[in-house]
């Protein structure tokens, strides 16, 4: 999908996809930093929109690792349904449905969770019920890379994980902020702690 029709996908239910344009090449990049692809057996991607973080992420997955995908926007899910790969298993389904995908596939747990969803919008129980779900998931020291443009929801991170750490990513539109948390441990990410 081009930036153009994101856009006009994106205008026409601008609350539901929560931006204008897909995240850059520089912010899918900060995303794939934070992960350690050795070791990522599963991944989550939550509000995948035209897929462009997904395919980023493929690029660097091992062949026996999985990418559970979930969008709901019915433009990007028609785009989401041409990826053509073993490892990419997409649900057209609401993220709330996290845990009913996991049981399904007999997953107990994942490896990192990266999420795009635009939770400054949701319903704060259903962001919190869903940021949850994914704590639950994740392995020991299993990371949640979540994408924002403010850090409005810094704070539901911290209440969830007890821990929170912000990156910046300048070269996106807009600038964007990866809120980083570990399960469990205190997080190492490579960004500067600034809130
Ligand atoms: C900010 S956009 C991010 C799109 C893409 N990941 C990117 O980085 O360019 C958020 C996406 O979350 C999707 N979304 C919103 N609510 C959702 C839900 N409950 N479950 C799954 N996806 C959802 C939207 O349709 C939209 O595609």
């Amino acid at each position: 999908m081009k930036r153009l029709d994101f856009l006009s996908e994106s205008l026409k239910n601008l609350k539901e996809v929560g931006t204008v344009t897909r995240s850059s090449r520089y912010l899918c990049r900060s995303i794939a930093r934070q992960i350690d692809f050795d070791k990522a057996d599963t991944i989550v991607e939550l509000g995948a929109g035209d897929g462009v973080i997904s395919l980023h992420l493929l690029k660097q997955m091992k062949p026996d690792s999985k990418l559970i995908v979930f969008e709901i926007n019915e433009a990007f899910c028609n785009q989401l349904e041409e990826i053509d790969d073993p490892r990419f298993h997409f649900y057209k389904r609401s993220a709330e449905e996290l845990d009913d995908v996991l049981k399904e596939m007999e997953i107990d747990e994942v490896s990192y969770v990266v999420s795009a969803l635009p939770f400054t919008v949701f319903p704060e129980k259903v962001a919190e019920g869903i940021v949850d779900q994914c704590r639950k998931s994740l392995v020991p020291n299993g990371k949640y890379v979540q994408v924002h443009y403010s850090l409005v929801k810094k704070n539901l991170y911290k209440k969830v994980f007890g821990n929170v750490k912000v990156n910046f990513v300048l070269k996106n539109l807009p600038p964007a902020f990866l809120l980083v948390s570990l399960r469990n441990e205190e997080v190492s990410g490579n960004g500067n702690d600034v809130g």
